[in-house]
């Protein structure tokens, strides 16, 4: 027996992407359910990105969300790049004229969302199965899924959101031919650890070393994340606990300052890929974060993007399914790729000059270098990066 109903947006995935959009939509007053294949456990515990520009932090407080953040989260006037032994800092505020940047993890925007959401009275599906969108070509999309207890679903919608992430399947549910894609592999991935130790630094160190690049991020004063670059194809086996603070150290370590370790709770591998689909929209089928587009993290803009979009499609569908207005809706994709490119551009250039290619040549390497030291003694340049880390493009949302 399938159990039919109604709502005004179907959203697909319950990442920041899909959970930032029905919370959008109930500020307008408009209903929207959200379905999950994961557990809501699993969501709120997948370690991912943690900084936050400017521009996103802002939009969170007004739209009532930042209240843990504000809290909880570190604010950061900059970064520190290091290159050939020598650690340089970016002052953003000086450069930018006051802007800065937050560490609050994915992690926790997520538990904060889905709290909201909950005791608003939304419905969150978790754990479901076999989710289709269909009748794309209609002004009436439908989304289909097995809840948790196994009841199929149809649900009527004026529109459909496909926040479900780069292996969701609703990028592929647009008409052959529709989507165009262009991407970038990488030959190399990021080993990332969560480890039970005090940061070593109070702003992020992005180093590039000959063996290899590494970042000194955090979570919290008593949590650090730190990266490696490690070969594309590498097994996260091979990295006993010892053997990755030993090579941290190694990449990381200057003259007079110390990485400090401990107990590692985390590993993961995961691969570095720019991809971005276009367009995002086919007639009432909308794609958002992930589902479109992905960055290599050394920009720190996936999860920027992902909220950015749908606050941009938040309001498009309250003018278009409450005002019958269909300009912004039809723009979406258009307004949505400019961002996306911009933040492709920066994370490309900032992930090209900071690690070590195997295929490159020491052409190659002295260009990355000069690039470098051009950006710690050029204001122009520096400022160019510090922009483009801080957000590019501002995010408006009205109480
Ligand atoms: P997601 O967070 O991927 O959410 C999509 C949701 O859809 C998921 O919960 C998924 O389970 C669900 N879903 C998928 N298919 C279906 C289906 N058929 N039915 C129902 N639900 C479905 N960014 C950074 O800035 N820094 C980082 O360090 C960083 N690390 C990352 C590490 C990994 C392993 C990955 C995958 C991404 C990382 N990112 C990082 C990117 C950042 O986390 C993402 O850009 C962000 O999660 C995008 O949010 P989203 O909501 O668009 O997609
Ligand atoms: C993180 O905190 O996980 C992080 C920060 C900056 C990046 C990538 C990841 O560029």
């Amino acid at each position: 027996m399938t159990v039919t109903s109604r709502t005004q947006v179907g959203i697909v995935g319950a990442g920041p992407a899909g959970l930032l959009l029905s919370h959008l939509l109930a500020l307008r007053g408009i209903d929207s359910i959200v379905v999950e294949n994961r557990s809501r456990a699993y969501c709120e515990a997948r370690q991912r990105a943690g900084l936050l520009e400017a521009g996103t932090v802002e939009l969170l407080r007004t739209v009532g969300l930042g209240e843990r953040m504000d809290a909880e989260g570190l604010e950061h006037g900059g970064i520190y790049l290091q290159f050939q032994g020598e650690r340089h800092h970016l002052d953003f505020r000086d450069l930018t004229g006051g802007r800065w940047v937050t560490i609050y993890a994915q992690t926790e925007i997520v538990k904060d969302l889905i709290q909201a959401r909950l005791a608003a009275g939304a419905t969150i599906e978790f754990e479901v199965s076999d989710t289709e969108v269909g009748e794309l070509d209609t002004e009436r999309p439908v989304l289909r899924f097995t809840d948790a207890r196994g009841t199929r679903h149809e649900v009527t919608c004026d529109a459909i959101a496909g926040c479900d992430g780069f292996h969701g399947i609703c990028r592929d549910s647009m008409p052959p031919g529709l989507v165009q894609v262009a991407e970038r592999e990488y030959p190399y991935s990021w080993l990332g650890i969560l480890a039970s130790v005090p940061p070593s630094t109070d702003e992020l160190i992005y180093c590039r070393h000959e063996d290899g690049f590494a970042l000194h991020t955090m979570r919290t004063p008593q949590v650090s994340r730190l990266y490696l670059q490690v070969p594309a194809d590498e097994v996260i086996d091979h990295w006993s606990d010892d053997r990755i603070w030993a090579e941290l150290k190694h990449r990381l370590e200057v003259p007079g300052w110390e990485l400090k370790d401990g107990h590692i709770s985390e590993k993961a591998i995961s691969p570095m890929r720019s991809f971005v689909a276009s367009p995002m929209r086919y007639r009432r089928l909308f794609l958002a974060g992930d589902a479109a587009h992905i960055v290599p993290p050394t920009g720190a803009k996936g999860l920027n993007l992902a909220l950015a979009d749908v606050t941009v499609l938040a309001k498009a569908l309250t003018s278009l399914l409450k005002d019958g207005q269909a300009g912004p809706a039809d723009a979406y994709s258009d307004t949505s790729l400019s961002r996306v490119w911009r933040a492709t551009h920066f994370s490309w250039w900032m992930t090209s000059m900071l690690h070590v290619d195997p295929q490159s040549d020491r052409f190659g390497a002295e260009l990355q270098l000069s690039q470098l030291r051009y950006v710690i003694s050029s204001r122009a340049a520096a400022t160019t990066l510090a922009e483009n880390y801080t957000g590019y493009f501002p995010l408006t949302w009205k109480a």
